[in-house]
């Protein structure tokens, strides 16, 4: 008997010992073989405001939108940096607290001080409008960041690359986005200009804000409005700028080719990755460490981009819980990671040009999608090479 209890006992203690082993064995990782780090601190961290005032706001509006922390709370609950007397009160109002808000906005450059005290304010009036221009859905709506005075430019983009109607069998739409030039920034009143160019070609949609290099995001989102309540049908749309050449034929073939599901979630560009604020103040596209700290999403460089009607959609949903950052193709970057998209680079979109031994060279403009920078000539000249029938190309 004892000897039996004795065998049952060694083997129990066996086979424990061989559990023991094969669960520490395993405890330190997971099912791939990596290992598992265990949190030293809790994991959640207590809400405390960023010292940098655009991820402060960000904050802000993350807390408001987010219905698990909300549940239950009360004004009296909230921390001071919390409670927004913001959200009730018109954002469109110059708001001068900033000025105490931003540590050294003093000193910052004017356009930070511009920018800052209108950063809540998403809605300007229209001045320019063309309700019916997408009453025939278009297959592909372009849109043109340009400013008053580019004219030419314009004029070239209708003669070339953005001849609005039908090309290869799919119906495309042009359209100019415009702010306002003011007479307080010493621009030549050009209104009477402006108004005959948009009744001639009724391609021109304009809004009164200053049309300035900061105000480029106030363009992203009117425009992202725009899309949703004149031109909700548009298939598929590209955004750029007025000094790039695009070759539209090509812009369709790809659209064509695309898949149902890969062409529901497009979002294509010269994509820009593990870029992050520049902090020299020379540069055009300095950011201080007052208003922004950490790394900038992907994103695609603003000379033009191309999206899926859905992605608008969701665009414009997604952009009024972001708050407005200077620079508008960081910002669109910014929508897209909340939204949880990554926007994919497309090796036809060359936003710093090609090479110079090539740019003479009509065939390499035959495979690319988009150019920058091109003058108004050479996008006639090049739209003219792409247009011959004899042009032929390995
Ligand atoms: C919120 O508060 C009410 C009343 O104090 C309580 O009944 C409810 O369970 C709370 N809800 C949550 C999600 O904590
Ligand atoms: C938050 O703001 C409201 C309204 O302005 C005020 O009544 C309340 O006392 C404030 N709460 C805190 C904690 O400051
Ligand atoms: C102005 O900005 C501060 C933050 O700098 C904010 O607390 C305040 O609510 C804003 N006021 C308005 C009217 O937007
Ligand atoms: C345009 O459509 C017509 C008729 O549907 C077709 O014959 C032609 O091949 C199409 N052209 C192109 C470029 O797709
Ligand atoms: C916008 O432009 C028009 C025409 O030039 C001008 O009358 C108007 O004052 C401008 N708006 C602003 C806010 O400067
Ligand atoms: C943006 O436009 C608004 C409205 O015209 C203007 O008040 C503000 O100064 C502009 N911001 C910048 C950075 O130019
Ligand atoms: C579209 O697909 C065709 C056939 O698969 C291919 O030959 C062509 O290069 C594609 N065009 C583009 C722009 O991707
Ligand atoms: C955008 O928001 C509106 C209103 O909340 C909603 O009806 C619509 O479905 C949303 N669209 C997308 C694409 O998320
Ligand atoms: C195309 O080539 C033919 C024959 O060489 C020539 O007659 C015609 O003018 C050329 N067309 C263009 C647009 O260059």
């Amino acid at each position: 008997m004892a000897r039996i209890r004795l065998k049952i006992l060694v083997t129990v203690t066996m086979v424990n010992i061989f559990i023991f082993i094969l669960i520490s064995r395993n405890s330190g990782q997971d099912k791939n073989g990596h290992k598992i780090r265990m949190p030293s601190k809790p994991f959640w961290t207590k809400l405390s405001p960023k010292p940098a005032y655009w991820n402060r706001q960000q904050q802000i509006l993350d807390f408001y939108n987010n219905p698990i922390l909300l549940v239950n709370v009360t004004d009296a609950g909230l921390p001071t940096w919390l409670n927004e007397s913001s959200l009730t009160s018109d954002p469109c109002q110059p708001n001068f607290s900033v000025t105490t808000q931003v540590k050294d906005y003093n000193s910052l450059p004017n356009r930070f001080k511009d920018f800052l005290v209108y950063m809540r304010c998403r809605s300007y009036p229209v001045m320019l409008d063309q309700p019916e221009i997408c009453k025939d859905p278009p297959f592909l709506l372009l849109a043109v960041k340009s400013l008053v005075p580019h004219f030419d430019r314009r004029q070239a983009i209708r003669q070339s690359w953005g001849r609005a109607g039908v090309i290869a069998n799919q119906t495309v739409v042009t359209v100019f986005l415009l702010g306002n030039t003011t007479a307080g920034d010493h621009h030549p009143d050009l209104s009477s200009m402006l108004q005959y160019e948009s009744a001639r070609h009724k391609d021109i949609l304009q809004w009164d804000f200053r049309d300035s290099f900061f105000n480029l995001t106030v363009k992203e989102v009117l425009f992202l409005h725009w899309i949703q309540t004149r031109c909700s049908g548009a298939q598929f749309i590209f955004k750029g700028d007025d000094d790039v050449f695009v070759n539209t034929h090509r812009i369709l073939d790809f659209l064509r080719n695309l898949s149902e599901s890969k062409g529901k979630d497009l979002f294509v560009g010269d994509v820009i990755t593990n870029a992050g604020p520049h902090r020299d103040k020379k540069v055009k596209y300095f950011i201080p460490e007052s208003l922004y700290v950490g790394t900038y999403p992907p994103y695609a460089g603003g000379g033009g981009y191309l999206y899926s009607r859905d992605i608008a959609a969701r665009l414009y949903n997604k952009s009024q819980h972001v708050v407005l950052y200077p620079i508008d193709d960081v910002y669109t970057g910014m929508c897209l990671q909340k939204l949880g998209l990554s926007p994919e680079k497309h090796k036809g979109f060359r936003t710093f040009n090609i090479e110079e031994k090539y740019r003479s060279n009509p065939c390499a403009y035959k495979s690319l999608m988009l150019v920058h920078p091109r003058t108004p000539q050479e996008m006639i000249q090049i739209w003219a090479w792409l247009q011959n029938p004899n042009l032929s190309c390995q």
